[in-house]
């Protein structure tokens, strides 16, 4: 009877932080220095599938990321199996014939299988979806009876931005106090519903991998950059509680300027980092270029724009009509190359964009 095999498939979108997490206090556990807040993105366009297998007929734990074999020896994927294990309670299904006792999880071994709906050598395959997918499987699988809260902190040791993708809607990721990191949590500031104008596109600037990951980067900034430390102490405390009160309040003009203002800071501590850390290209700053100039000439913010630990934008429009402006826009000034190095990907219902009301080229010439 050493036949079966029980399975679990979870689904997890990717995350983007509108205020960024950027340097560790702990890095074994993965504590941040900061608090910071993120939307999480329609699973539909970003998002990762993870099958977990368990089986006595399993010899050792083995995963599969896109069809290839990987390692599971890394310390990240280790503790978050540790992790689970460690919290996993019996099972018994009568019909199929199994009884998995808790102790019995220890010996039992795991099958992994993740796959990224998106192509992975974008420059988008953040791990924030794969961690935060597979602690979901696997306490799934092990009948892990923890809150969401509590699996944010275990997929927080795998990816430190996975512990916001636990929640759809703004997610705020609580920097806590304690050493061993048990209050350092995600928690859900509104659902996915709250605000459903926005939409959300991707401009893939550079499909490249970044030279700097996001670990030692991290690391590199908090060991020479003081102005990481001012930020850290002096700004982005206030910042979170404006955020949270313009995504309360859905009032977008302070939305966009906290998120636009905290992406630059973002890339001004990298700048001030030794030796300095350019993950922004000369797109990526011509983009912002031109989402200043386009918010300054209608009086208020229309489109927020935030990049991550690389040159791609990710740009969030105030409703559909402006993010189907804001396509055109893209594609009339940025056009994707053929080869491309240049690609977009629209975030949102792609129906109701291509039925959105679409100005003319002419606001786009009339643009300082
Ligand atoms: O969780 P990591 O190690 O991939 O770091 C993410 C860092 C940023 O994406 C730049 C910011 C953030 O808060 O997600």
């Amino acid at each position: 009877q050493q036949n079966w095999v029980l399975m679990v498939t979870a689904q997890s979108p990717t995350n983007i932080a509108v205020i960024k997490y950027w340097g560790k206090r702990d890095e074994t556990l993965i504590l941040p220095i900061n608090d910071s807040i993120s939307v999480t993105l329609d699973p539909e366009h970003l998002c990762t599938t993870t099958t977990v297998a368990v089986s006595p007929s399993f010899d050792k734990d083995r995963m599969w990321l896109n069809g290839k074999e990987i390692s599971l020896s890394g310390g990240r994927y280790q503790n978050c199996l540790r992790e689970i294990r460690g919290r996993a309670s019996s099972i018994e299904d009568e019909e199929k014939g199994i009884r998995i006792q808790k102790q019995d999880w220890e010996k039992l071994h795991l099958h992994i299988a993740s796959y990224n709906n998106f192509p992975t050598a974008a420059g988008l395959a953040s791990s924030a979806a794969g961690f935060a997918c597979l602690v979901f499987a696997l306490a799934k699988l092990m009948n892990v009876k923890e809150d969401q809260g509590k699996l944010s902190a275990i997929a927080r040791q795998g990816s430190g931005s996975a512990c916001r993708s636990l929640y759809g809607g703004f997610v705020k990721w609580v920097m806590g106090n304690d050493v061993n990191g048990s209050d350092s949590t995600a928690i859900q500031l509104a659902s996915e519903t709250h605000w459903d104008d926005l939409v959300i596109i991707i401009a893939v600037v550079s499909s490249r991998q970044k030279e700097t990951s996001s670990t030692s980067g991290m690391r590199e900034s908090v060991e020479t950059s003081a102005l990481l430390h001012h930020r850290s102490k002096e700004v982005v405390p206030k910042r979170i509680l404006q955020m949270e009160e313009a995504i309360r309040t859905r009032d977008f003009p302070s939305f966009a300027r906290l998120a636009c203002v905290d992406s630059n800071q973002f890339h001004a501590v990298c700048l001030d980092t030794s030796p300095p850390i350019f993950y922004m290209n000369d797109t990526s700053h011509r983009i912002i270029n031109y989402m200043e100039k386009w918010n300054r000439f209608e009086g208020t913010p229309q489109v927020a724009y935030t990049f991550d630990a690389g040159p791609n934008a990710v740009l969030i429009a105030r409703n559909r009509e402006v993010a189907s402006l804001l396509l055109q826009r893209l594609l009339f000034f940025f056009p994707p190359l053929p080869d491309t190095d240049m690609d977009s990907y629209v975030l949102g219902d792609k129906t109701i964009l291509k039925d959105a009301g679409v100005k003319s080229m002419k606001d786009v010439e009339a643009l300082p």
